[in-house]
């Protein structure tokens, strides 16, 4: 079996850097590795509008935002096939037919959707599309056959609802679907990056994120912000680096070179760490060597997407590509799907 990878994005905001380190980094690292001849990047537009459905402007001007992202972060279209979920239609109608298969109380329990129900305040009312979204986003991993899926450990959840679905549908009917199996970040802590404030998740609602399009002085601004420890009053207490937002920033993106290129009194992050926990080290002073190394990261990409945002003809013209591309193959997909079910009656007659 050819490996295939489909994953995707919501567009309601420009990309952060919790997407960034829990998805994207990972993405561009699968396509470069040249395994993969298979891939789908899908921007879930349609998705977006479950709980969106009174602001299609926010989605629709979030596309080409969230194109800008991938490709400034390395995605390559000859490589990788971008596409726009809204403009697949079988992927409505494999939702329709997998809809049969899956309780309402299973919805119910998905703790995704619980989470999310719970943070929009939605309360009695859930619009019914929204609660169905896990069905339409199994929809979406398998009229690619997708056997990987390289997601933030938020969505695990929502593999895992994909995976019954694919058993129920080859068990009633005939093996034409691929279980997929959710490929998270290899460092833990990218898996989850928290906000600024401390907060579980970066979160646009919760204007706790650096954005991947943020000005050197945005970034700068927001790490000096950042919620450290609150018990590290002075430069020497004792300090705490578990649950400190900026040591786990630290986790997810420094490396021993970057001791040597922007703070050589110290080897690695375990030194730095232990002088924090011992005290004598000021918040300052880590916050500036985060910022180094944030700035070091993201300077290529900012760069990139400003150049890709003069010609934003060129980037609906390779989603539309790419939308064709993907259309071909889910079209596929549903005609198996439509045969295994026995309703296929002008193909494979009454
Ligand atoms: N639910 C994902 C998110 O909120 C987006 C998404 C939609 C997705 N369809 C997908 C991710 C299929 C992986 C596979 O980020």
């Amino acid at each position: 079996m050819v490996d295939v990878i489909l994953t995707g994005d919501r567009p309601t905001g420009k990309l952060h850097l919790g997407h960034y380190v829990g998805s994207l980094k990972r993405r561009v690292e699968l396509q470069n590795s040249g395994q993969y001849q298979n891939i789908f990047i899908m921007i879930a537009d349609a998705q977006a509008l479950t709980d969106n459905a009174d602001d299609i402007h926010k989605v629709r001007s979030n596309i080409a935002e969230v194109a800008l992202d991938y490709l400034s972060c390395g995605l390559d279209p000859c490589k990788a096939t971008i596409f726009i979920q809204s403009q697949i239609p079988e992927l409505c109608e494999l939702s329709f037919y997998y809809m049969n298969l899956v309780t309402v109380s299973r919805l119910q329990r998905n703790p995704t959707v619980k989470n999310e129900i719970h943070l929009r305040n939605f309360q009695q009312s859930i619009p019914v599309g929204f609660f169905t979204y896990p069905i339409s986003q199994a929809a979406d991993i398998t009229a690619f056959k997708a056997n990987i899926v390289p997601v933030g450990e938020d969505q695990l959840p929502m593999i895992e609802q994909t995976r019954e679905i694919v058993r129920s549908f080859n068990t009633l009917y005939r093996k034409v679907l691929v279980e997929p199996k959710a490929v998270l970040p290899e460092n833990s802590t990218c898996s989850r990056l928290p906000g600024l404030d401390g907060a579980a998740k970066m979160s646009k609602s919760l204007g706790n994120c650096i954005y991947l399009s943020d000005s050197s002085d945005e970034i700068k601004r927001k790490i000096q912000s950042m919620f450290t420890d609150p018990t590290h009053l002075r430069v020497q207490d004792p300090g705490h680096t578990e649950n400190n937002p900026v040591f786990i920033y630290l986790d997810a993106f420094c490396r021993d070179e970057h001791f040597a290129a922007f703070l050589p009194a110290y080897q690695n992050l375990d030194e730095l760490k232990e002088h924090y926990r011992r005290g004598g080290l000021g918040d300052m002073v880590v916050k500036r060597f985060l910022n180094e190394i944030l700035q070091n990261e993201l300077k290529p990409i900012r760069e990139k997407r400003e150049l890709l945002s003069t010609d934003l003809n060129a980037v609906f013209d390779m989603l539309k590509d790419g939308s064709q591309k993907a259309r071909t193959v889910a079209a596929a997909t549903l005609d198996e799907v439509k045969s295994a079910m026995g309703i296929n009656y002008y193909k494979n007659g009454f």
